[in-house]
């Protein structure tokens, strides 16, 4: 199995090419189960959980195309891949597949809006939280939906007629269930009004290839998204938008480190409020042509208490790594999670590494250490592991990160990003 071996102490110079965001690619892709034409993404990035949806596409009976020609972008490669689901061959998601990948229960809202019916495995748990699918049931119930829970499955049947358009109002905010619910309304008859729907740049994205494919939807990236039913999708072309925990991760890396980088091909505006803490810790940040240049020289690193919240509020999805940043800072740090329940597993494994971190319920308390020291540390879940990257990049020697399958999940050549700018970064295959 692949470890990462990172030997600290480098600062990061140089420019690095963010990837098209995996979190709008996934969705994006799912919608392609809507039409029979064909639906062409381009900035797919190339992760582990992109790979691993192709295979639950073709499941279902997509045909899946991949350029041939990788698409040049700066250092990295964004690749232009074509789904056609010319006929739904399949209307059941299998255990096997779904408990793999959370994000592939997602079908359930275009099979069932497309073909009437959806047999889909509940996800279970994972390792940040329990959660459930409440949500969705309830949220498709709402557009007319049957659905019975049964050996695990998801058993989901539209009425004769089709799906018809409802309301729902989210007594939580998600950002699946508002995926699901909007591509699922695209299809129905009539209208339907999604109330504290999630605003994410991921839902605005999704939203803005549906109405590329004949959708009408409005509202999207605010709390009210309204979605007035059509007959039918059909094939459109679409570019993923830029990673925002991506740029948030390097962003991060650098404050870290110190030195002066270039994200390039990404948007400041997807993440202000992480873009402000980060400033706040004494990097200075500005925007450039086509993304966002982050330096810190010499001054230390301020400490910045943060909560996590649904967009625009601090992203759980960045939660790991600022916290590795705050390892090192000056002072003491607190870092509420509000979104997911367990996810401070990367504190015991920052702590291998000499931070001192302690837990109260949802707030980690981060009292700042002026050095770390390399170590063996373990990744847990995607974002967990790049903040073992972030605080290894500043530790003292080596520190050797196993379980990397969890990073080649969402972060798209890594290690070579980071050694082009210097840092001693390289995958070990055992
Ligand atoms: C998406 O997950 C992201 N995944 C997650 O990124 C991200 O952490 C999360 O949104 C929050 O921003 C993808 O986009 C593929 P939610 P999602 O539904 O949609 C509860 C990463 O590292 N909930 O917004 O699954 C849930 O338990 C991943 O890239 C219910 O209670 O998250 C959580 O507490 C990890 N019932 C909260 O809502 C439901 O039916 C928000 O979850 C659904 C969710």
């Amino acid at each position: 199995m692949d470890r990462i071996r990172i030997v600290g102490g480098n600062e990061l110079h140089g420019v690095i090419p963010i990837s098209g965001a995996k979190n709008a690619a996934l969705p994006l892709m799912i919608a392609s189960l809507l039409t029979d034409d064909t639906l062409t993404l381009e900035n797919v990035p190339h992760l582990a959980d992109v790979e691993q949806l192709i295979r639950i596409l073709g499941n279902h009976g997509a045909d899946i195309s991949v350029n041939g020609r990788r698409e040049r972008q700066g250092e990295s490669y964004a690749r232009t891949i074509h789904f056609t689901s010319r006929n739904i061959v399949s209307t059941t998601a299998p255990y096997e597949l779904v408990s793999k990948m959370r994000a592939s229960f997602w079908v359930i809202g275009p099979l069932l809006a497309r073909e009437g019916k959806a047999r889909v495995s509940l996800p279970g748990g994972c390792a940040i939280g329990t959660r459930p699918v409440d949500l969705f049931i309830d949220g498709l119930t709402a557009l007319g939906a049957n659905i019975e829970i049964d050996g695990g499955y998801v058993n989901a049947t539209a009425p004769a007629g089709g799906l018809a358009g409802g309301r729902y109002v989210f007594p939580k905010v998600s950002v699946g269930a508002t995926h699901v619910l909007m591509m699922a309304a695209t299809l129905a008859n009539g209208t339907t009004v999604l109330g504290n729907a999630a605003r994410e740049p991921e839902v605005v994205d999704l939203a803005k290839c549906l109405n590329a494919m004949g959708a009408k939807i409005t509202g999207q990236g605010t709390s009210t998204i309204t979605v007035e039913g059509v007959p039918s999708l059909s094939g459109a072309r679409h570019r993923v938008l830029p990673d925002r925990i991506e740029t948030g991760t390097y962003a991060m890396a650098v404050a870290m480190t110190g030195g002066d980088v270039i994200l390039e091909d990404t948007d400041a505006s997807l993440l202000e409020t992480a873009l402000e803490a980060i400033r706040r810790t004494g990097a200075e940040i500005s925007e450039t042509n086509s993304g966002i240049r982050i330096v810190r020289n010499g001054a230390g690193i301020k400490p910045v208490d943060i909560v996590t919240d649904p967009f625009p509020g601090f992203p759980t999805d960045l939660q790991a790594q600022f916290m590795g940043l705050m390892t090192k800072s000056s002072g003491v740090s607190h870092i509420t999670e509000t979104i997911f329940e367990n996810r401070f597993m990367h504190v015991q494994e920052l702590a291998r590494l000499g931070a001192k971190i302690s837990l109260s319920g949802q707030t980690a308390k981060v009292e700042g250490v002026s050095r770390l020291k390399g170590a063996p540390v373990m990744a847990t879940d995607l974002r967990a592991s790049v903040s073992l990257v972030i605080a290894g990049l500043a530790a003292e020697g080596e520190t050797m990160v196993s379980r990397v399958y969890h990073l080649d999940r969402g972060f798209e050549r890594l290690e070579e990003k980071l050694t082009r700018c210097g840092a001693h970064v390289e995958r070990v295959s055992d």
